[in-house]
């Protein structure tokens, strides 16, 4: 079986990973020749890495190497039986993107997004095909994160849902059926998570540091919520924040912060930009509670 997945960034690179580990022929797109080789040096590191720890053997390592494909053009997506989308968190964009896509695959290759907050509803509509159309959300970094959602929208043929529950399952991971509304229920959860973290901050009841320590050393989270939003990104969190409210029919309970929207303005992103809600260059001081 091979597999399509467009966009190399965090998400795309790392599935990308936990597919060709599991066996599969991996197509993977981007527009961005530059990302695509960032892409592929980092699932060279990781694998080599886990192979240099014992995790999987040398040859087990070259092979998942050898199963992954980059390309700047989609006519590999020909031979594809199942496309992972993995772009920028814009509806307009996905649609765009699944309209060229459609153009391109065979009419029985399924097609999936991995939103972490658009209705899959609204990106399949603007698919020809939408009973092939499916939400696949992983977690980041996906080849750690056990959690999957499958998402089946409201377009979607009966027992596609569980064909791709069986699949991911097989991937090693710990598949979850979830309905298409707003966030599903990881990004559902950790929007108040998010949300009261920068409250409590901006009230001046604690500093970052502190409310991470709190909920690292006390709380027991593997990563507090500064710490965490400047991981996932600010580009991509704010937006699903943003995505998650209007969604709730502007629901306060789901209300942006002004201070996160400044950070994303700014092109403060978190690490992958060296800064976020802390800094990340090579003189940046750790953050001490
Ligand atoms: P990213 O910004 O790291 O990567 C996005 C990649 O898509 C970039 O390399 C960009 O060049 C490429 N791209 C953009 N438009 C494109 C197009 N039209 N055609 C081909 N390539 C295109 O973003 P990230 O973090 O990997 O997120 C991607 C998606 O995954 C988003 O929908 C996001 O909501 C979702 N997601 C993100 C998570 C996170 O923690 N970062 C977790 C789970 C889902």
């Amino acid at each position: 079986m091979t597999i399509g997945i467009i966009g190399s960034g965090a998400m795309g690179a790392g599935i990308a990973q936990v597919i060709a580990q599991a066996g599969h022929s991996v197509c993977l797109h981007d527009t961005n020749s530059a990302a695509l080789q960032r892409a592929s040096t980092s699932i060279q590191a990781n694998l080599r890495k886990l192979s240099e720890k014992g995790k999987i053997k040398p040859e087990e390592a070259e092979a998942a190497i050898g199963r992954v494909r980059t390309c700047t053009d989609m006519d590999s997506f020909a031979r594809c039986s199942l496309i992972i989308e993995a772009i920028v968190e814009d509806l307009a964009v996905k649609q765009a993107s699944f309209r060229d896509i459609e153009a391109v695959v065979s009419d029985d290759c399924i097609l999936a997004s991995n939103t972490s907050s658009l209705s899959i509803a609204s990106i399949a509509a603007a698919c020809q095909k939408p009973e092939r159309f499916i939400g696949i959300h992983f977690f980041n970094p996906a080849p750690l994160m056990q959690l999957v959602e499958v998402i089946p929208a409201v377009q979607t043929r009966p027992g596609l849902a569980e064909e791709i529950r069986d699949l991911v399952q097989s991937w090693g991971k710990l598949p979850v059926l979830t309905k298409d509304t707003p966030g599903f229920i990881v990004n559902r959860v950790a929007r108040p998570f998010y949300g009261e973290a920068i409250r409590i901050l901006e009230e001046g009841i604690a500093d970052m540091a502190t409310i991470d320590w709190a909920m690292t050393e006390l709380g027991g989270f593997r990563m507090g919520p500064f710490t965490l939003m400047d991981f996932i990104g600010h580009d991509v969190n704010y937006r699903v924040t943003e995505s998650v409210f209007t969604a709730f029919f502007f629901d306060p309970r789901f209300k942006p912060s002004f201070t996160q929207k400044r950070l994303f303005e700014a092109g403060y992103y978190g690490r992958k930009s060296g800064r976020g809600f802390y800094s990340y260059g090579p003189d940046a001081v750790p953050p001490e509670p």
